[in-house]
């Protein structure tokens, strides 16, 4: 029924018409925060190519954390920055390691509030990489161990969802294996199963102090031009035993959420990273695009390619959006 029976924009024509029929919407029950903790007291020292985002000791986290709840963001998910690095990330499995620290105090003021703790080693580590490195490369099979430590450490202390972000062979089931024989049954696994080797951790990095001092890490991390590749990780993943999986950067790879979509009946996460935020935030701030539109436009089409939850340095500004 081509023009002038069918007339598309006869459903446009006002918002109560437009509203009626969206396919999409965003609400705050999808979002999780990102924050960085680090030692100290009454520290909240900004990131300087992640504007309006922070590194925080813990007591000051906890009210950042307050306010992120009173906004109905239900989950936050934590970063360190420990006090000192070595070779073997040691300050990642430590009962009194920075984030195990942030994860209880956070636990105890605001018990309703998911935290969500990060597992990898590169924030950790004096080499900045995600695994053991011997002779120059990164070695998989023992990083396994020092992985599923953290992750036990991390629910030990309090985490409601760990989410291993490493991209080693077999670490969700290394992970499921360790909390399971601990009792740790119930705590489910987030994993950033499509995790790509990319530019857009860039300003992450300068948060996290987490660069590498040597190479990079394209022998882990994906290939940017792989799709069927993500496939397959995600697939291996939820062999694993990964509940929830993850697609990270989200806006350069709605591809990869929308094809994981249709193929995979497991939640997905896509994680809106450091690099989508600086772009928008600095073009916002010269005025080049209207941020409050860009923050919700880029957020609906994550969602729109599939996400169910996503975690986005934005959360605060949605939620504050969403609630006017
Ligand atoms: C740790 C980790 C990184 C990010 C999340 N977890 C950095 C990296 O892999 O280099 C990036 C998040 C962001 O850019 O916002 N492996």
């Amino acid at each position: 029924m081509p023009f002038p029976i069918e007339r598309p924009r006869r459903m446009r024509g006002n918002e109560k018409l437009r509203s009626f029929i969206r396919e999409t919407r965003l609400d705050a029950s999808k979002l999780v925060y990102p924050l960085f903790a680090c030692p100290g007291t009454k520290v909240k020292q900004e990131i300087s190519s992640m504007p309006g985002n922070h590194r925080w000791s813990v007591d000051l986290l906890v009210e950042e954390c307050r306010e992120a709840a009173g906004l109905d963001i239900p989950a936050v998910i934590l970063f360190g920055i420990p006090e000192k690095k070595d070779e073997v990330g040691s300050g990642a499995y430590d009962a009194q390691g920075i984030v195990q620290q942030a994860t209880r105090a956070i636990k105890k003021a605001l018990p309703e509030l998911m935290v969500i703790t990060d597992v990898c080693l590169c924030e950790y580590t004096s080499h900045g990489h995600c695994g053991v490195v011997k002779e120059g490369r990164v070695e998989n099979d023992p990083s396994l161990d020092l992985l599923a430590r953290t992750a036990l450490s991390q629910v030990e202390a309090g985490a409601d969802i760990v989410a291993p972000s490493d991209m080693m062979d077999g670490r969700v089931g290394a992970v499921r294996h360790e909390l399971d024989s601990h009792g740790h049954t119930q705590v489910p696994i987030l994993a950033y199963s499509a995790k790509y080797a990319s530019a857009f951790y860039g300003p992450f990095r300068e948060a996290a102090d987490s660069t590498p001092q040597f190479g990079d890490r394209k022998s882990y991390q994906m290939d940017p031009a792989n799709a069927r590749e993500a496939l397959r990780e995600i697939a291996l993943d939820i062999e694993e035993g990964a509940d929830i999986i993850m697609v990270k950067p989200a806006l350069p790879y709605l591809d990869i959420i929308n094809a994981a979509r249709f193929e995979f009946n497991v939640p997905i996460a896509a994680y809106q990273v450091s690099g989508e935020f600086a772009l928008i935030a600095a073009a916002s701030e010269r005025g080049w695009v209207d941020r409050d539109r860009i923050i919700l436009e880029s957020l609906t089409c994550i969602v729109r390619a599939g996400a169910d939850i996503v975690l986005t340095y934005f959360a605060k500004d949605v939620a504050r959006l969403l609630a006017r």
